[in-house]
């Protein structure tokens, strides 16, 4: 398996560029299954996430071609409604293809996903509004067989708690129901917003995404699509971490500074400077790093998927941090491994209390999913001498080439090949 080896000590300087959004794509992706007609994404990031999606489609029969910088997936010949356990293990994001399928078709088997590394991760949101639409849901032998007689009902979908997964498959779902479908409490992500974008350009007529009351236009007349995607606001966050934990100065162009509020005033309270620049926003840090407390939320609260790399810029600041993990339940598996480099934290609960100041010192440390494996890359940024940061396969999942990038921008970093 391949490894990453770091020698810390490098502020890093440049420009990076920002890929399209890996949770933009993935939904998108699902969403070719719901017509005949080809549908053209653009600004896909070169991830093993999105591989894999591409894969799980192609499996129920829809023809995938690549050309230099668009993936175009053709869903007109479609074979399977079923998708195995062994599939859905590998990613549980392959839940998103259970709407298309019911909707287009009527019929659909997908297997349960089961828990990951970050907590259970229960789809019963998603099923709740698939049975609200009047589909007919049971769970056999781990599957969720989904059925409906003569189609879907357009209704009102109140969802317990802003799920994006759950309003990105009720969303999808509704394209196809007779009449209006309204979506209350939905996720407000710039993800739901773009899976709309992607929808309408392929026909569908929906209002509201992005806000808590999305409403669908059911009956869809489905039409040929192309979509770019956007960039994705998680690897900009991270980077902008890269910068300010090194004390350094990146460009990370594409970036848009509209979808990460929070992320700008988390790192200003920390003493970061953030501006936009005509390419996208400049990260930059040359004062001391202040400890602050963080707690994650819905968007457009602090995102749960920056957590894990707030925690390594916590823990080279002066002072202490309070960071709480509302989203999921589990979402600390990071601690154990930063721990080894130095980082002194204590979990209670859902909440760790990071006390900065921290020298760090470089270790070998294992990758546990896909947000704490880059939380360690960045604490190794600034850790003396060497670590190597083991089962990259975590970290490949959702960054696009990401030591390259870092080396582009004077990281002392290198990818070992087993
Ligand atoms: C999406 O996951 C993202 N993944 C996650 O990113 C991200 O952390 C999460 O949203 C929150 O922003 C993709 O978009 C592919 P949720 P999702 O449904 O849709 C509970 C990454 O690192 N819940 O908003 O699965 C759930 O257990 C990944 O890129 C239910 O209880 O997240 C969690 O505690 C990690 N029942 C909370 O809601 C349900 O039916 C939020 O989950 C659905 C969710």
């Amino acid at each position: 398996m391949d490894r990453l080896r770091i020698v810390g000590g490098q502020r890093l300087q440049g420009a990076v560029t920002i890929s399209g959004a890996k949770n933009a794509a993935l939904p998108q992706i699902a969403a070719a299954l719901l017509s005949p007609y080809p549908l053209e994404l653009t600004n896909l990031p070169q991830v093993s996430d999105v591989e894999n999606m591409l894969n799980v489609v192609a499996l129920h029969g829809a023809e995938v071609s690549r050309a230099a910088h668009s993936t175009t997936i053709d869903a007109r010949a479609i074979l399977s409604k079923e998708t195995s356990y062994d599939t859905v293990r590998r990613m549980r994001a392959t839940v998103l293809v259970l709407a298309p399928l019911l909707a287009r078709f009527g019929e659909a088997r997908v297997s349960l996903p089961g828990g990951c590394a970050i907590g259970a991760r229960p789809v019963d949101m998603h099923i709740k509004a698939l049975a609200a639409l009047g589909a007919e849901i049971d769970i056999e032998n781990g599957l969720i067989v989904a059925s409906t007689n003569g189609g879907l009902t357009g209704a009102r979908v109140v969802l317990p708690s802003p799920s994006v997964g759950a309003t990105e498959t009720a969303m999808m779902a509704a394209t196809t129901a007779k009449g209006e479908t309204e979506i209350l409490n939905a996720a407000r992500e710039p993800e739901v917003a773009d899976l709309a974008a992607c929808l309408t350009a392929m026909g569908a007529r929906i209002e509201g995404a992005g806000t808590h009351r999305i409403l669908v236009e059911g009956s869809t007349t489905w039409q040929p699509a192309k979509h770019h995607g956007i960039p994705d606001r998680i690897e900009a966050g991270t980077y902008a971490v890269a910068a300010a934990i090194t004390g350094g100065m990146l460009e990370l162009t594409n970036a848009r500074l509209e979808n990460m509020a929070s992320v700008v005033q988390a790192l200003e309270a920390m003493g970061v400077s953030v501006w936009p620049s005509d390419r996208g926003l400049v990260v930059s840090r040359d004062g001391p790093l202040k400890g602050a407390d963080l707690t994650t939320e819905p968007y457009p609260g602090f995102p749960t998927d920056l957590q894990a790399q707030f925690m390594a810029l916590a823990a080279c600041a002066e002072g202490a941090s309070l960071i709480r993990e509302t989203v999921f339940e589990s979402r600390f598996m990071h601690v154990p491994e930063l721990m080894r480099l130095g980082v002194n934290v204590s979990l209670q609960g859902t909440t760790a209390l990071v006390r900065g100041g921290a020298k760090l010192k470089g270790a070998q440390v294992m990758a546990t999913d896909l947000r704490a494996s880059v939380s360690l890359v960045l604490a190794g940024l600034v850790s003396e001498g060497e670590t190597i940061v083991n089962r990259l396969y975590h970290l490949d999942r959702g960054y696009e080439q990401l030591d390259r990038k870092l080396k582009l921008c004077g990281a002392d970093i290198e990818r070992l090949s087993a």
